[in-house]
């Protein structure tokens, strides 16, 4: 039985994870902004790999149930109806739409995890449920893949924080688990925080967001099991 985790999804090529269960998680801000977004209604989320691919994605899709959505340095991307604050994802917003997402880190990460089975969506905002699910696929596949956005092709604090602390609660109690120096060191982050709130606002991503006048975002992600559920990522769609 085994976990794998990597910091960020750029040594990974397509088809690698082909078959494996896999977690991504960009809590800082992309998965949970797909998970409040699932949670308050919208009917699934398609991840693009750039705002060009985002506006042919939605071209193909009815106007009106579709919503163009992501960040460019924090900052909504010109043109698009939502950016990518989870703040954003209210139900009046986004209740049974379609929403196509780009941002620079997350969906690059959850486009990266394509063929994985499962492919699910995790943060702090679902991790209660997230660990559940995540330890059945452990225990019934005897394998475990987590997926961290990073930051700009680097380690992102944040990321590691909620795989460290993702990796010991599935791994209680389970006897000859291997974990690869990645997981390992996931779980050495764990111990530097005294909770999510101190992990998330610690981080670089943290700091741009700050700059960025959106601080509140750092708070929301931070604030853990908002929701229950955990969505999965098949077909090109995340529901
Ligand atoms: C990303 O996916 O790159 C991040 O969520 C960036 C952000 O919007 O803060």
């Amino acid at each position: 039985m085994k976990i794998d985790a990597f910091f960020t999804p750029h040594g990974l090529a397509p088809g690698d994870l082909a078959g494996r269960g896999v977690v991504v998680i960009d809590a800082l801000r992309a998965t949970t902004t797909v998970i409040t977004a699932l949670a308050n209604g919208a009917k699934a989320v398609i991840p693009a790999a750039t705002s060009e691919e985002a506006v042919r994605l939605a071209s193909n899709l009815e106007k009106d149930g579709v919503l163009l959505a992501g960040e460019r340095r924090s900052l909504r991307i010109e043109g698009f109806a939502l950016g990518n604050s989870p703040r954003e994802m209210t139900p009046a917003a986004v209740a049974g739409k379609t929403i196509v997402l780009a941002t620079t880190n997350g969906t690059p990460a959850l486009l990266a995890a394509q063929g994985g089975d499962p492919v699910l969506v995790g943060a702090p905002a679902n991790f209660k449920a997230l660990a559940e699910r995540a330890r059945a696929v452990l225990v019934e596949r005897g394998d475990l893949v987590i997926v961290c956005a990073g930051r700009e092709k680097q380690f992102a604090l944040e990321d590691a924080y909620t795989a460290g602390r993702l990796i010991k609660l599935v791994k209680k109690g389970l006897r000859r688990l291997g974990l690869n120096d990645a997981a390992h060191a996931a779980l050495g982050v764990v111990d530097q925080f005294a909770n999510w709130e101190e992990a998330l606002a610690g981080a670089e991503a943290a700091r741009q967001l700050a700059d960025a006048d959106l601080a509140e975002d750092v708070s929301f992600a931070a604030k853990a099991d908002r929701f229950g559920l955990v969505p999965a990522y098949a077909n090109r769609r995340i529901t």
